[in-house]
């Protein structure tokens, strides 16, 4: 049996690594798998908060055992529906029917949509308070943080915020469960952006409200259902989101393209070394043929200045191209920099519609964009220098702002 891990004196960590699973929503990679946390607060109620994937409800069971010692589950409070935390919740409420599900509106139809009629339910709003013996837990509705009826939980004694899916990540948690125990931190953060950029990005006014619902209590833990527990490093991972929820960014170039037999690298990399040369930093650049889309958006979630190239494909975009441009509008991802360059053997046709979704996502367009055709000439790398250090001036002098 696993040891069980104590998150404070009166509340225990029950959660499981997967690393069999390698996409997330069957979509987004998770090379790093992805944890499932579920917690057990114990006092003279004992709650459980979430659940976890139902391909682990084996262990999760005997996490379950071993923390209650015998003693009784009295409720299970759902923050989140999404089946990567409530899968489990059928087979749980198996082996404790006595528990009470402790639901809002919202997850009470979830819930019934999910596993039809569950006998014990207790329906809770903002306004209510749970009292379980020493505190009262409270709750905070956090709509479309990912889900309409996602919810937070608020232990005061404990000072410890339960948040869904919010300030969550990608990747298990390796060796312990808390920030500090961490020596990747910035690996950490790239994955938590990534995964809110892919997850909650299109939600950011909803995720602004959330956190003001949140910013006057006192919190010592933040603790996510997926990814570490925060701790030592709230502030950072406060500061990130009120980033990300805001569609702000820092400084730094993502320059993303696409290429079937490489001729275009030799544009991108002009472009980008330009721009690196005039004190950009970082300089990312994803070549979408090879590397996943998640990452690219990751990214241009988090900097200011975009660089994106395209082959002609078809007559069109190239496919992969069309993805990322399609989950960026979906995303309202603006203001940014932006620039743009492409080619195509013998009718480039990719300047005007990534013209258009420049102009559509409303970004601030530093230079004219390049087009080559069959492979890089002499003058085409004047003008991907001449691109690159454009978009290095515009991202050296400040924040982007919505281009009218
Ligand atoms: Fe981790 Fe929205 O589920």
């Amino acid at each position: 049996m696993e040891p069980i891990i104590k998150v404070n004196n009166s509340t225990y960590y029950l959660g499981v690594n997967d690393r069999q699973t390698r996409f997330f929503e069957n979509l987004w990679p998770i090379p790093h798998g992805m944890a499932y946390n579920s917690y057990l607060i114990k006092d003279e109620k004992n709650v459980l908060l979430d659940t976890v994937d139902i391909t682990y409800t084996d262990r999760f069971l005997r996490q379950i055992r071993a923390a209650l010692a015998g003693e009784k589950l009295d409720y299970i409070v759902i923050n989140h529906m999404e089946p990567d935390h409530s899968g489990s919740l059928g087979l749980i409420l198996s082996h404790y029917p006595e528990a009470t599900l402790v639901v809002n509106r919202q997850s009470k139809k979830m819930l019934e949509g999910y596993f039809g009629e569950v006998e014990h339910v207790l329906e809770v709003s903002e306004k209510e308070t749970l009292p379980i013996g020493s505190r009262e837990l409270r709750f905070i509705t956090a709509p479309m943080v990912h889900w309409p009826e996602v919810m937070f939980t608020y232990d005061p004694l404990e000072e410890t915020l339960y948040s869904a899916d919010a300030f969550g990540s990608y990747g298990t948690v390796d060796g312990g469960i808390f920030d500090y125990q961490r020596s990747d931190t910035e690996h950490q953060m790239n994955e938590c952006t990534r995964y809110y950029s892919n997850i909650v990005g299109m939600y950011g006014p909803f995720v602004q409200k959330a956190m003001k619902k949140v910013e006057s209590l006192p919190i010592k833990q933040i603790c996510s259902v997926h990814g570490s527990i925060w701790q030592e490093r709230i502030p950072e991972i406060l500061r990130l989101y009120d980033q990300l929820a805001a569609y702000g960014s820092e400084p730094g170039l993502v320059l993303v393209y696409a290429t079937m037999y490489g001729h275009l690298s030799e544009l991108a990399d002009t472009i980008a070394h330009a721009a690196g040369r005039a004190g950009v930093t970082p300089v990312k650049v994803y070549n979408l043929a090879s590397q996943d889309v998640s990452y690219a958006i990751g990214d241009i979630f988090r900097y200011s200045g975009v660089i994106i190239g395209s082959p002609t494909y078809n007559n069109s975009l190239y496919p992969k191209i069309e993805e990322l441009l399609s989950k960026l509008e979906m995303r309202k991802v603006s203001p940014r920099f932006y620039g743009h360059f492409g080619t195509g053997s013998w009718n480039p046709n990719v300047a005007g519609k990534l013209a258009d979704f420049g102009e559509r996502m409303k970004w601030t367009t530093v230079a004219d964009p390049v087009t080559m055709l069959m492979s890089m000439a002499d003058d085409k790398e004047a003008e991907g220098v001449r691109l690159g250090e454009a978009m290095a001036k515009a991202i050296l002098s400040g924040t982007p702002e919505i281009a009218k």
